[in-house]
């Protein structure tokens, strides 16, 4: 299924946050050699793609998501030379490789914005970047109210009345998308990885490169536009000719055989989420709506719903993401105090603020729920996107010391009350029990530094090659659940889902066709009631069943 064009129509991609995966020369930082290292582990694990989050040069202002050079590779993190080997090991192992692309914003150390900064107001090396007259008599002030991302003014004066637009940290410049060399600049990268042989690309924030800065005066704008709002009128977020951008893009896509595939990043309403997925453009979106729900089955149901319509509307298939790099880990999430609505995780938010202490993170329930979730989770239609350590069962950290935190959200409201960030999901992940070894097996055994986000001492209880020899442990459900999906679910290329005569109330029930001739049911009970079960073979359980019945926070997959 793997060799084909549409690979990743069901695919399951494991996110790799290359500086805490694993660490091969002992400097504390994850590298690319240490992906290639583990790239047996990653095929073990069964997943069909790697998507590597961003690798290139960078001052790591925002984890690597300020990028000063697109088409090469962070010195930290080894050289392209090692890349190469790193994509010929995972083509070896039948993985594809999927990298990530920041079109919004160049960190402030790309060679662009160095020449904008040198040269004057109106001058065409501004002109790539979003520069405006400030207001007042010297324009020292904002040339409006607008407010970045992660805390404070989206403006920073550069010392002669012009100031930059930056959506997120002051260290990334957001890129005028109505230059033409910003689009020929992109194109031109693209084409660089593809050429390496990389098959796909996730696109950073997507929905933001098209802005409206010219329609009214900037300052008739409200300071805080909104995200998700649909009606074409925002001048940031979601703007209908951001699409032209992404059939641009398709014409690059479409110069290979397979054609190379994309996935966007787009924090859009659920309803615009198909525009970007269609096959002119990307062909793939985030369905971030399991990551946004607490543990309630009509939420889910309303997600799978919303995910399932997206997908017939772009003539795609949809995505599932219960964890990334900016969420808090979904066992964490599902542990603490469940809220019945679409909330941005408020309540997780105010206990990492707190280092984990406000509320009781129950562990056991956590864990429970994450089993239970997955199996939900990857009998669906369409591609699953995993989280580097969710295969471990890891949870959130959440004390990690203020004066060691990387994450900007964390530097810019530090000692204030807004966000701890989002660090505790990033820590470097745990690859023996032995922590003689080096920082649990994540770096080399002989002298090595720390690693750069330190690890909590629980950590030693989620190490990789204990969980390896241990049945009953979160990696061994893992390779079960997806060896039984890749071979009997995904294999069908079917993307039928029809809902069981269970489904309602506390209980999530649907049928899918299976490779053998047999149909799946898989079930999901969230409520206190056990669930009977409907006769045949249980392929797998969440949870050890005792009698006939499925117990609460429990899955099962049948077989008939
Ligand atoms: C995306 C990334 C996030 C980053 C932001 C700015 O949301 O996932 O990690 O901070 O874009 O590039
Ligand atoms: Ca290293």
């Amino acid at each position: 299924m793997n060799m084909h064009e549409d690979w990743w129509k069901q695919a399951v991609v494991y996110q790799v946050y290359p500086r805490s995966f694993r660490d091969s020369n002992g400097d504390g930082i994850g590298d690319i050699k240490g992906i290639t290292e583990r790239m047996g582990y990653l095929s073990a694990l069964g997943i069909d793609a790697i998507w590597l989050s961003p690798f290139y040069p960078s001052p790591l202002v925002d984890g690597g998501y300020d990028v000063a050079d697109y088409r090469d590779v962070d010195p930290r993190l080894g050289t392209l030379a090692d890349l190469d080997e790193m994509i010929a090991a995972a083509h070896a192992a039948d993985i594809k490789v999927v990298v990530d692309i920041v079109p919004n914003h160049t960190s402030t150390e790309h060679e662009w914005f160095r020449a904008a900064l040198a040269a004057a107001p109106g001058s065409p090396e501004r002109a790539r970047y979003i520069f405006r007259h400030g207001r007042g008599e010297h324009g020292e002030l904002p040339p409006n109210g607008w407010k970045s991302t992660f805390g404070g003014p989206a403006w920073e004066p550069v010392g002669d009345g012009e100031w930059y637009l930056h959506l997120f940290a002051v260290e990334q410049a957001d890129l005028n998308w109505k230059n033409p060399e910003v689009h020929e600049d992109f194109k031109r990268t693209l084409r660089f990885w593809a050429d390496r042989g990389v098959d796909g690309f996730r696109v950073d924030v997507a929905h933001a490169l098209a802005k409206d800065l010219e329609s009214r005066p900037l300052e008739d704008w409200p300071d805080e536009p909104e995200q998700g709002v649909i009606d074409g009128e925002n001048p940031l977020w979601d703007r209908p000719e951001v699409h032209e951008i992404y059939r641009e893009w398709r014409e690059v896509f479409n110069e290979y055989t397979p054609a190379r595939f994309a996935v966007a990043e787009a924090w859009v309403h659920p309803d615009h989420q198909w525009m970007y997925a269609s096959p002119d453009e990307l062909g793939q979106v985030f369905n971030f709506e399991f990551s946004k729900m607490d543990w309630f089955a009509d939420r889910f149901r309303l997600a799978i719903e919303e995910g399932l319509a997206s997908a017939a509307r772009s003539h795609s298939t949809t995505t599932w993401v219960l964890s990334n790099h900016d969420l808090p880990r979904h066992p964490t999430r599902f542990a603490l105090p469940q809220v019945p609505s679409r909330v941005h995780h408020q309540l997780v938010n105010d206990w990492l603020l707190r280092d984990g202490t406000t509320y009781i993170e129950d562990r056991e329930l956590g864990t429970r729920r994450a089993r239970a979730a997955l199996l939900m989770e990857l009998a669906l239609p369409g591609s699953v996107y995993l989280y580097q350590g969710e295969e471990l069962g890891l949870f959130e950290v959440a004390d990690i010391p203020w004066d060691a935190l990387e994450d900007p959200q964390a530097q810019m409201t530090a000692h204030g009350d807004a966000l701890k960030g989002r660090d505790g999901c990033r820590v470097p992940l745990p690859w023996t029990a032995d922590d003689a070894t080096g920082a649990f097996g994540f770096s080399i055994p002989a002298e090595h530094a720390a690693p750069h986000l330190p690890q909590p001492a629980w950590f030693q209880g989620f190490a990789a090659d204990a969980e390896e020899r241990d049945d009953a442990s979160m990696l061994s459900f893992y390779r079960r659940a997806l060896a039984l999906r890749s071979q009997l679910i995904a294999a069908t290329g079917s993307t039928e889902l029809t809902w069981a005569p269970d489904n309602g109330g506390e209980v999530i029930a649907y049928e899918r066709p299976l490779a053998d001739g047999r149909t799946l049911t898989s079930i999901t009970n969230f409520g206190a009631a056990p669930v009977s079960l409907p006769e045949g073979e249980v392929l797998l359980a969440s949870t050890p069943l005792a009698d006939d019945t499925l117990p609460q926070d429990a899955s099962v997959w049948i077989a008939r």
